[in-house]
């Protein structure tokens, strides 16, 4: 939580996954930063980007929000630079030959990791948090989160007419590595019939006892909406194959995805019939933006470069009870914003009702 003069010219970095709203917010820096009169570069692939000053001049015309329609016209990518030999040097090295004097980094937890390591060496940085897993703490939204729930809710209650047709069982996964939120919006809005989540374990033997009771009231199918990240409760697990990791990334990070094609497996053994499982996958962080994400990001560009303006920088822009506000850094990186256990609890139990 820093206070100094105001910058004149000021960089902008995408890191970690992508989404749908970001370049609505870049084209809001932008325009904000030239109505502050404070020039804006923009470097391309992340933290990899700053590190080789593979950058670009942003201004009002070179980022139209309606003709890059979803993802960063930036690139970006999961580089650490703390992890990366030289790395803070070289960006350093950067930020002084651009003439820079202030940042603006958008992304997940990592990302605004790595900005605010770069406030504490002395670099002037604020943070927008930018994720569809809604995890960054002390924010009430992150990017793109709500137009991955509407992109899931939409799948999951496309998906009921054909798996009615069919008389089959589904499981629909979504993404949230470690964070549930998506699976539990879009599972009570598209109308599953059980939820998984990373932060309550699994019990597989329940979840197959709910399709078992709905298929014995008359229930032609059900759907479960599953996060990536869920974990079986402990011993549930007869195949032992429940776990599906990928390589790690830079930030020590394994890749999930897949682990339905497990759990059917699991439930085959459990209920005879195999149910069907969809990844939808990138699809929710795919294609434009909601109105609503479109406005968030908006809104928090603009407050990111008054911020910055202001002269004050280890900030987060937050979106909190509708309103936009500042919160240090370090407070929102203390803590990820997770699914309370009571609240899935009192959802599951709804959704399960028949
Ligand atoms: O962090 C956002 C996220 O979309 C997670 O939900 C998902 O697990 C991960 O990124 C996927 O990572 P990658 O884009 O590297 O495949």
């Amino acid at each position: 939580m820093k206070k100094t003069r105001a910058p004149t010219r000021v960089g902008v970095m995408t890191g970690g996954g992508d989404s749908s709203a970001i370049n609505d917010c870049l084209g809001a820096i932008a325009r904000q930063a030239a109505l502050e009169r404070i020039e804006v570069v923009g470097f391309r692939r992340g933290w990899a980007g700053v590190m080789e000053g593979d950058c670009m001049e942003l201004r009002p015309d070179t980022v139209d929000p309606h003709t890059y329609t979803g993802g960063t016209l930036l690139h970006t990518s999961r580089t650490n630079l703390f992890k990366i030999e030289g790395g803070p040097e070289r960006a350093f090295e950067n930020f002084e030959r651009l003439g820079l004097d202030g940042l603006i980094a958008i992304g997940g937890d990592d990302t605004l990791g790595v900005a605010h390591k770069l406030c504490g060496k002395g670099f002037k940085a604020v943070g927008i948090p930018q994720t569809i897993d809604n995890d960054v703490g002390e924010t009430d939204y992150s990017l793109g989160f709500d137009t991955a729930v509407e992109i899931a809710t939409q799948s999951i209650r496309r998906l009921h007419t054909t798996n009615f047709s069919h008389q089959a069982d589904m499981l629909v996964e979504v993404m949230g590595r470690d964070a549930g939120w998506i699976a539990l919006y879009a599972g009570l809005t598209g109308g599953a019939h059980y939820i998984c989540v990373p932060e309550s374990p699994l019990d597989l033997d329940d979840l197959a006892a709910h399709l078992k009771h709905r298929r014995e009231a008359g229930k032609a199918y059900s759907l479960v909406c599953v996060s990536e990240g869920v974990e079986l409760k402990a011993g549930n697990d007869t195949a032992g194959r429940m776990k599906v990791a990928g390589e790690a990334d830079t930030f020590g990070h394994a890749k999930p995805g897949g682990v339905t094609y497990s759990m059917v497996d699991e439930l085959r053994q459990r209920l005879g019939d195999k149910p069907r499982n969809v990844v939808l996958s990138y699809l929710v962080r795919s294609g434009p933006p909601s109105a609503f994400d479109a406005l968030l990001g908006m809104r928090m560009g603009m407050e990111a470069v008054a911020l910055l303006a202001a002269g004050k920088f280890d900030y987060m822009v937050a979106s909190r009870g509708g309103d936009i506000v500042a919160v240090e850094l370090e407070k929102a990186l203390a803590r990820s914003r997770t699914v309370p256990v009571e609240l899935y609890q009192r959802a599951q139990r709804l959704v399960m009702v028949i």
